[in-house]
């Protein structure tokens, strides 16, 4: 099991990270203080398949205990959704005394989080990841958000919970897609770390796909340690934690060209391939290092169909709401560990990096 420290003063907090570890939450609840009044937001998949040790975890608690099961899905991160759980909350007689325990993937901790932030100006809230993706990013630096008006996270807080507990068991019934999803955000923390760490994720991504618990050992807590060290430096993503960022510019626009129908850490990895390419052709990188760049992230495989229109991609990247005075800001990869943000591209370079991310992972389909 491993400890991360994230933040500073009053809003420092701990991931535990470890197999087994969930049994460990009403232990945590009592040794911090938190409330006994416990909402349990839960994803409906992860209580279908883990409903035992969460009836367990919630029977050990003192105080209210109530379940809330979320429907699985990025469309439920909505207001509707929201309303919901606020609802709950209400009928249930929780009061400013209250916790909102988060368990399930970015959906559910995101949404999960929102409420915490707003019911009663703000109830306490922890993290329990059950995905690869949420393990290694979402549950880490207190953004929280839901869908509105057809824009992703457009309506959110930075809310920082009060500790996160991220139990690796849970992973075992990932569908496979989402572990590969998650993956993709591994691939992000390799280039935002050093070359040792790099090298390791190399080495080892092949056997975190498959869950080998040395690996996700290994890798996991670097991972948050690497998210936690970033938002610490910045909260409130005014500088340095834009780097997080690497990749995402191009792949909310893949989401969306492609109606959300591909993983966002599939999405993550294309976009990083493309940002690869656009730092070759704004000649920030050597073809040398192009290529031995682009070796890690076609170690995962994921299915792609054709080439996304490329005016379009630039159209949807131009309404991103992270874009200042109508001009694109794309993150760039000058080494490893050494990442520009800021970074502005022509039309051109633009459309070079997106037929050429997706030439390469057309190809790059079969074993
Ligand atoms: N807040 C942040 O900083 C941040 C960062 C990155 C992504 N996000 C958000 O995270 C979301 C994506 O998160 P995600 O990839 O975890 O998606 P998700 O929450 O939709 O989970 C993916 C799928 O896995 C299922 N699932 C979850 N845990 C499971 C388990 N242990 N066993 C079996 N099935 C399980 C869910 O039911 C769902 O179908 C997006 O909404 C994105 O915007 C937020």
């Amino acid at each position: 099991m491993k400890k991360i420290k994230v933040l500073r003063g009053k809003n420092r907090y701990t991931i535990i990270a470890g197999s087994g570890c969930l049994e460990l939450f009403p232990r945590i609840v009592a040794e911090q203080g938190l409330h006994g009044n416990i909402l349990y937001v839960v994803d409906e998949n992860v209580y279908k398949l883990h409903s035992a040790s969460i009836k367990e975890i919630s029977g050990s608690v003192g105080g209210k205990n109530n379940i809330y099961i979320m429907p699985s899905g990025e469309k439920y991160k909505s207001t509707e959704q929201y309303q919901d759980i606020l609802y709950t909350l209400i009928n249930n007689n929780f009061g400013r005394d209250s916790l909102i325990a988060a368990i399930g993937g970015g959906v559910t901790g995101d949404i999960a989080g929102f409420a915490a932030s707003t019911y009663m100006r703000g109830i306490q809230v922890v993290h329990i990841p059950t995905t690869l993706l949420a393990a290694v990013d979402s549950s880490i630096g207190g953004k929280t958000g839901i869908n509105f008006s057809d824009r992703k996270n457009i309506v959110g807080t930075f809310y920082q919970p009060k500790f996160v507990l991220t139990d690796y068991s849970f992973f075992n019934s990932l569908p496979v897609e989402e572990i590969i999803s998650g993956a993709g955000e591994i691939i992000k923390y390799a280039f935002l770390g050093d070359r040792l760490f790099y090298n390791e994720v190399n080495d080892l991504i092949a056997s975190v796909i498959s869950l080998d618990n040395k690996s996700l050992n290994k890798i996991i807590p670097a991972c948050a340690e690497i998210k936690a060290a970033v938002v610490t430096a910045d909260e409130k993503e005014s500088g340095i934690r834009k780097i997080l960022n690497l990749g995402h510019t191009f792949a909310h626009a893949y989401e969306s060209y492609y109606n959300f129908n591909i993983k966002h850490g599939c999405a993550v990895i294309a976009g990083i391939i493309s940002s690869l390419f656009l730092s070759y052709k704004k000649g920030i990188i050597n073809r040398t290092s192009l290529d031995y760049f682009l070796k890690l992230p076609l170690k995962i495989k994921f299915p792609v169909s054709g080439t996304p229109d490329t005016e379009a991609i630039s159209r949807i990247m131009l309404s991103d709401k992270k874009n200042k005075e109508g001009k694109i800001k794309f993150i760039l990869v000058n080494n490893i560990g050494e990442i520009m943000i800021d970074a502005e591209a022509d039309g051109d370079q633009i459309r070079y990096s997106v037929q050429k991310t997706f030439e390469l992972l057309n190809s790059n389909l079969i074993t």
